[in-house]
This record gives C-alpha cells, structure tokens and sequence, in this order.
C-alpha cells in the first residue's frame, strides 16, 4: 500500500443513484444536470480553481436550475399536482438562498463557502429524495379513488 499522508479524496457531493430517481424521466434528466453542475463545481474547488471559470460554473448552475424548476411547476400543473403551490415556494426560496451563496462566491473571488457545498447536498437529499418524489409518486397514483377534482 502506498502511503497517502494527506489523500483528501475527490468525492462527488452526491453520485447518481436510485435513491435519486424519482421515476420521471424527463425530471430525472434535469436532476441529473444539476447533479453534474453542483460536482463541476465542487471539483473545480477541490482542484484549487476560483475565480471566472468556477463563478461560471455556479452561474450555469443557477441557470440549469431555474430551467429546471420553471419545467417541473409545468409538469405538476399538467398533472393537476394538488401541493403545487407549497412547492412553488420551497423552489423560490431555494432560489433566494443559491443566489445569497452565489454573491458570497462572486465576492470571494469564485471561491464558495463550506456552507454553499452544505446547502447544495441537502437541496439534493432533502428537496430531489422526498419533495419531488411526492409528485412523481402523485402522478402515477390511480386518479378518482380519492378524489382529485381540486
Ligand atoms: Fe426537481
Ligand atoms: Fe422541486
């Protein structure tokens, strides 16, 4: 074995797995976009980048994001998703607290703050694994039984 004194291992902030695949393709796709911007992010940092390319790189990630967000409210109006407008405004406020994290990193120098990669893994575990699963699970429950005239 070779000895690796201070082997700070690259680690994605998050691998895909199917823990992540909420069974919308269309939204597992954008998922996975946004997966792929957070860890070009993360391992630009890691790598001891900062300046224009990473701040690029956050600013495509907001863009990706937004995208994201302005196709799944239309995905859950289609499907006359009955906590629509909660979820709305999880999304604007996640959006309020990526662009706070995103001016620090501006401001910085493009160098994101520990707390920004922290907000970035729970978006992913907490928002895409349980918010978005419920709609995804909403759109494949047989409708009528229960009533979805709202
Ligand atoms: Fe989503
Ligand atoms: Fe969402």
């Amino acid at each position: 074995m070779t000895d690796h004194p201070i082997r700070e291992a690259v680690m994605p902030i998050m691998t895909w797995d199917d823990s992540l695949d909420i069974g919308v393709h269309d939204m597992n796709r954008e998922h996975r976009d946004i997966l792929d911007a957070m860890n070009a992010i993360y391992d630009a940092t890691q790598a001891g980048k900062k300046g224009q390319p990473v701040i690029a790189m956050i600013n495509h990630l907001g863009a990706v994001t937004a995208r994201h967000f302005r196709d799944e409210e239309i995905f859950m109006a289609k499907i006359d998703y009955a906590d629509l407008e909660n979820h709305k405004r999880v999304h604007t406020k996640l959006l309020k607290d990526f662009a706070m994290h995103q001016a620090a990193a501006v401001a910085a120098d493009g160098v994101p703050t520990t707390e920004f990669f922290q907000f970035l893994r729970l978006w992913l575990a907490a928002h895409i694994k349980c918010i978005d699963r419920k709609y995804a699970d909403y759109s494949r429950a047989p409708k009528g039984a229960a009533g979805s005239a709202r």
